[in-house]
């Protein structure tokens, strides 16, 4: 293992609430009610793919709006979402992350974001933990999206790993997928059984970097 690729919102911080009450509150204006359940279903996606899939679901196809209209409805929801973590401190690293990433640093292993957000690098500076990053990916200069393996393939790239040495670890299915997909070898914190994380936590307690050391193997 030559190398960890962080998801950043479920993994690194609980900003998922945040997304999540954003999303609920765009969603409330055009009379659709989401809940935590169908929530699971935009974690790992885009802004405006997870716009888009709200309005399916509320049965309002997005051909129904002119994508002036999506962005508009994009950036309100991304405002909101803003206000939500302008008060971020490192007190909101979720527990166990600051002591792995001190732990990878002192053992020379590179460190990369792999997240779909565009608020990821604002987030890593509130948390104070953006200096242990070697590499952090640019969602906005990717073609595809989570459960694609783009995003991790280009971390490792990014960072002159193969991604056979790369371990990535995400809270998501999509992101499970996209792991998965690159070849690496996945963490999943608190995902279900069934999507063929190689090594399954309940909490980031859990990620020591012996566990994932003693657990990691090549694909
Ligand atoms: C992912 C989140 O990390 O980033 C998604 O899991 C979110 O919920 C996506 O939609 C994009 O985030 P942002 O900050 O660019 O709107
Ligand atoms: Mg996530």
């Amino acid at each position: 293992m030559q190398a960890v690729l962080f998801d950043l919102d479920g993994v690194i911080t609980d900003t998922a609430k945040y997304h999540f009450q954003a999303w609920k509150r765009l969603a409330s204006t055009l009379s659709i009610s989401i809940d935590e359940r169908f929530n699971e279903r935009l974690k790992g996606v885009s802004r405006m793919d997870s716009l888009k899939r709200i309005l399916e679901y509320g049965g309002l196809s997005n051909h129904h709006f002119t994508s002036i209209q999506l962005e508009q409805m994009a950036e309100q929801k991304n405002n909101d979402y803003r206000q939500l973590i302008q008060g971020i401190t490192p007190k909101e690293l979720l527990p166990g992350i600051s002591e792995l990433l001190t732990a990878l640093r002192s053992k020379g292993i590179k460190i990369a974001l792999a997240s779909a957000s565009k608020n990821g690098p604002f987030i890593l500076e509130r948390l104070k933990i953006d200096t242990f990053f070697d590499s952090v990916v640019d969602p906005a200069k990717l073609r595809k999206g989570k459960p694609d393996p783009e995003i991790f393939l280009t971390a490792a790239a990014q960072l002159g790993i193969d991604p056979k040495e790369c371990a990535g670890i995400e809270d998501s299915v999509a992101g499970i997928e996209s792991i998965l997909a690159a070849g690496m070898f996945a963490v999943g914190v608190g995902v279900p059984e069934n999507i063929g994380a190689h090594f399954r936590v309940a909490s980031t307690t859990e990620l020591t970097i012996d566990a994932l050391f003693s657990h990691f193997k090549h694909n």
